[in-house]
């Protein structure tokens, strides 16, 4: 089974938005098997944004994910980095489709409400920022039977 992490930004936080996105994560039959709420420091934002280090956004970027507190998720299914990136909806909330989380919950690249990694080798990168092996919890989910064909 794959997994993918997603971190609600400030802005989703202070907005009261973070029911709203784990209702739609746990809707579509996602599993969350981890979860931290906290302050991140400049050293988690670099590693996690390290890609961004340079460019002319990045000093914002940083700031705007230190400025207050975060919701940081592991979250499990079939699929997971891909259909998580699909729900996310495109960088700029303005251009992410209708249906999105981004399309139908913000206005501004530069405070889209949510990070989800865009590869299964940048989703584990990104959870052994903020996770142990250990914080992230194998179990079942009592509706796998009827979510997977191949289960049960
Ligand atoms: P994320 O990593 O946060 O999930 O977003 P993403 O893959 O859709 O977009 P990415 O290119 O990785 O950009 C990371 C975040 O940096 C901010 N940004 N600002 N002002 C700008 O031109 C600009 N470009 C990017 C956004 O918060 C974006 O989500
Ligand atoms: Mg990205």
């Amino acid at each position: 089974m794959d997994r993918t992490f997603v971190l609600i930004k400030p802005d989703g936080i202070q907005r009261g938005l973070a029911g709203e996105v784990i209702s739609r994560l746990e809707a579509k039959g996602l599993k969350l098997v981890g979860a931290r709420f906290f302050l991140a420091t400049e050293a988690q934002v670099m590693e996690q944004y390290r890609e961004h280090i340079g460019k002319p956004f990045f000093p914002h970027l940083k700031r705007y994910i230190m400025s207050g507190p975060v919701l940081a998720m592991v979250w499990e299914g079939k699929d997971a980095v891909p259909v998580v990136r699909r729900l996310v909806g495109a960088t700029n909330p303005a251009e992410a489709a209708p249906g999105t989380i981004r399309g139908d919950l913000a206005l501004d690249t530069g405070r889209n409400v949510i990070h989800a990694s865009d590869s299964p080798a940048s989703a584990a990168r990104e959870a052994a920022i903020y996770f142990a092996e250990a914080d992230l919890i194998s179990y079942p989910r009592i509706d796998e039977p009827v979510l997977y064909e191949w289960v049960g």
